[in-house]
């Protein structure tokens, strides 16, 4: 399976400045388990707004940027060691967190020059692309099931979920939820899991 994982508010809003601009702790669960145990594959950015690797996953991350001799270690340890003083890329030392430096030696986390080299390297059954929107534009392409929630609510955004594809995914599930305060919300939020396959 290949799945795309998202959530979007009003307008397909997925981000801003480089974060998630709402706080629905049941959608972050939502996310957890469905994501449990599989790969997750996901751009730079989403990775450094995240600040560190899933844990429980297989994390791929997608960079143009990073250097090859990176790459090629495709391992956090690698990367650990470069991060100490060797040749580490200036992308990955300059973020604001610095992720990769803090992900400890033994974590589950690869490197990829683009998506289709991503998906070669999953070694689980269920991938799971998480974003953001560069990777999902490319992803419906290669998905078969989409999992996105949809939120009632408008928020800034600066980054957006692609239009689907007309004719090629099909609901096959929708649940409806409500949180009576989320954060960064005025009032109650009314959101629903929708499932889609191809
Ligand atoms: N609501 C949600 O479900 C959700 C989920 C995930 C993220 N987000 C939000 O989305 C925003 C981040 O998304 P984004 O679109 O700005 O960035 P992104 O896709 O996470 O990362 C972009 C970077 O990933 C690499 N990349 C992306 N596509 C690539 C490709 N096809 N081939 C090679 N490298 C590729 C490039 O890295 P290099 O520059 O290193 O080459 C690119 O600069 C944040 O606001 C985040 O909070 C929301």
């Amino acid at each position: 399976m290949i799945a795309i994982i998202a959530a979007y508010a009003d307008h397909r809003v997925i981000g801003y400045q480089g974060r998630i601009p709402w706080h629905i702790s049941e959608d972050f669960r939502h996310f957890r388990e469905i994501t449990a145990g599989g790969t997750v594959i996901m751009g730079r950015k989403t990775y450094e707004s995240i600040g560190h690797p899933l844990p429980g996953r297989e994390n791929i991350i997608v960079s143009r940027s990073l250097s090859e001799a990176l790459i090629r270690e495709e391992s956090a340890k690698a990367l650990v060691a470069a991060s100490l003083g060797e040749s580490v890329d200036a992308s990955v030392r300059t973020s604001a967190k610095t992720p990769v430096a803090a992900a400890p030696a033994e974590t589950d986390i690869r490197f990829a020059r683009n998506l289709p080299e991503a998906l070669d390297l999953a070694t689980r059954n269920r991938i799971f692309i998480i974003g953001g929107e560069s990777l999902y534009r490319e992803g419906l392409a290669y998905a078969d099931t989409l999992y996105l929630t949809e939120i009632d609510g408008s928020f800034p955004g600066d980054k957006h979920f692609p239009e689907l594809p007309e004719g090629e995914f099909q609901l096959i599930s929708s649940e409806e939820h409500k949180v009576e305060k989320a954060e960064n919300a005025e009032r109650e939020l009314t959101f629903r899991f929708l499932e889609y396959r191809r």
